[in-house]
């Protein structure tokens, strides 16, 4: 049995959107979500890096358009929905959330899953492959210059990071996102192993203005003060 499979939400859907939706699969891989979207009912479209995959894809009928999630190639507020599954950790995440809100529709939704730092504690502690061990503790010491830098470190030692709830409070702030959905993620050492997180990005609300009558006569007040001041100047430059 795999060292993760206690950790999974198994009754989380990556499908679940309002009839019709038309969704982004960002990190769309071999196409699994996409599939699903569709037979759902949903109009799906995706991107991944992988020329390979995108070509399979593509042959098998697919709409799917090679690029990064870091600077995603559609216009914005195109989507009424977004699924991001198993990509943050190869991505830098701040660019990649700042796209994903970019693309998405006022009260349009995503969903999300995490890798958090539990993940990569299990591998270290709990991988039977050394390697695997190694890789689980060079993507946590990542992870930590990551949340530092906001860089990641050189070459394939970069290639992995993980999520804190921390930092996606802060990008979920930054970005107007709302939290609607978030089963409760299994931790290892009391750290979270797989998120898996649904929120909504809220609506501009459009400021009205005050039009109380008390509003109104400070206003009326304020503006003839500025009338009687600039009188008196003219009254002064002619003389
Ligand atoms: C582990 S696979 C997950 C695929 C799919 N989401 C799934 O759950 O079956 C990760 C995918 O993310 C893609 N990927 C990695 N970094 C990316 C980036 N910066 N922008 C877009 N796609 C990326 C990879 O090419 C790969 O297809």
């Amino acid at each position: 049995m795999s060292i993760l499979a206690p950790y999974h939400v198994h009754d989380y859907s990556f499908a679940d959107f309002p009839p019709g939706s038309r969704v982004l699969d960002v990190g769309c891989g071999e196409g699994e979500q996409m599939l699903e979207l569709i037979a759902n009912g949903h109009e799906a479209v995706g991107v991944d890096l992988d020329t390979d995959a995108i070509r399979r894809l593509r042959s098998d009928g697919l709409n799917v358009v090679e690029g990064s999630a870091e600077s995603l190639p559609f216009q914005d507020a195109m989507f009424d929905g977004v699924v991001c599954k198993v990509v943050f950790p190869y991505t830098y995440s701040a660019k990649a959330i700042a796209e994903i809100a970019r693309v998405l529709k006022p009260g349009g939704t995503v969903r999300f899953s995490f890798h958090g730092a539990g993940y990569y504690l299990l591998y270290m502690f709990h991988h039977p492959n050394w390697k695997s061990r190694i890789y689980g503790l060079r993507s946590l010491v990542n992870g930590w210059v990551y949340a530092i830098t906001g860089r990641r470190l050189p070459g394939f030692l970069g290639d992995t990071i993980y999520q804190s709830t921390t930092r996606l409070s802060r990008y979920y702030r930054r970005h107007r996102f709302e939290v609607i959905e978030s089963p409760e993620a299994p931790t290892y050492l009391g750290f979270p192993v797989l998120m898996y997180q649904t929120v909504r990005k809220q609506p501009v609300v459009p400021k009205t203005p005050d039009l109380s009558p008390r509003r109104f006569k400070e206003s009326m007040d304020r503006t003839s003060h500025r009338l009687d001041m600039l009188q008196q100047e003219l009254t002064t430059l002619s003389r």
